[in-house]
């Protein structure tokens, strides 16, 4: 009995011990157990060399650096200048790592462009998209419109060319021949945006309003976390005809 209970209190123990993630919380999330680093958190590059940033930011963390998914601490020089955890936030430390290096030191999530607001109702989580989503044809558009902050897409107006070449050529916007591929494909390059997507943000870029009109069925709140309220597939009048309280459409 006493051992069970020994194990169960070591058990219990465990996360205390275990690699901590350290000063604040910034670009993790739980993963039920644990505070895990997000994608987003390492999805950018150091600004300045990654073997530089090694030696001004070394880890002590057995599991190394930050890296999608793992709970290794962040180096301390990250956040503060003390020498052992916990330790507190230094905001100075904080931003010269963040100018600098924010790859190693997992903070991503809080530099320019992966620092934004993503759609109230996203078709997918963006708190899970993963770098290889981010460099997809199939998935860039979509994320640029939902969750621009998990790719680096902030300031992008919700809009990015698909594939990522398609600057090397820009006459393809002219071609006639080209004309499917570069609607599909480059439409931030060739211009193609939709002037309709700042209104997939839900209503918040639409949102000079203070009430709405009434949703006209029950089923708004089920649609709405499907994605119905930032889906382009219905136009801006429809969702709105439909549920313009749920969706928050002016
Ligand atoms: C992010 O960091 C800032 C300052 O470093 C802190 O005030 C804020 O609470 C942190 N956010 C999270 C979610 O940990
Ligand atoms: C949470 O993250 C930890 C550390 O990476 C991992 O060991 C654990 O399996 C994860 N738990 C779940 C439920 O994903």
């Amino acid at each position: 009995m006493f051992a069970l209970v020994s194990i169960l209190f070591a058990s219990f123990l465990a996360p205390e011990v275990s690699a901590v993630i350290g000063g604040d919380l910034n670009c993790t999330v739980y993963n039920g157990t644990f505070f895990v680093w997000t994608p987003a958190a390492v999805q950018c590059q150091n600004t300045i060399a990654d073997s530089s940033c090694a030696i001004l930011y070394p880890t002590t963390d057995t599991l190394g650096l930050p890296a999608a998914g793992n709970n290794a601490g962040r180096p301390l020089a990250c956040y503060t200048t003390a020498t052992a955890t916990p330790a507190a936030v230094v905001p100075d430390m904080k931003t010269a790592a963040l100018a600098n290096c924010p790859k190693t030191c997992g903070y991503c999530c809080n530099t320019d462009a992966y620092s934004c607001k993503n759609a109230d109702f996203p078709r997918l989580n963006c708190a899970t998209i993963t770098n290889s989503q981010c460099n997809s044809p199939a998935w860039r558009t979509i994320i640029a419109s939902d969750c621009p902050s998990a790719c680096g897409f902030c300031g992008q107006g919700g809009c990015v060319d698909a594939v990522t070449n398609c600057g090397n050529d820009l006459s393809i916007c002219q071609n006639i021949g080209m004309q499917d591929f570069v609607n599909n494909y480059c439409q931030k390059s060739c211009n193609r945006c939709p002037s309709t997507t700042t209104s997939a943000y839900g209503g918040v870029t639409g949102g000079s309003c203070s009430s709405y009109i009434a949703d006209t069925t029950t089923q708004c709140a089920a649609w709405a976390s499907n994605g119905f309220c930032t889906n382009n597939f219905y136009t801006y009048a429809q969702r709105r005809q439909r549920c313009a309280t749920t969706c928050r459409l002016c």
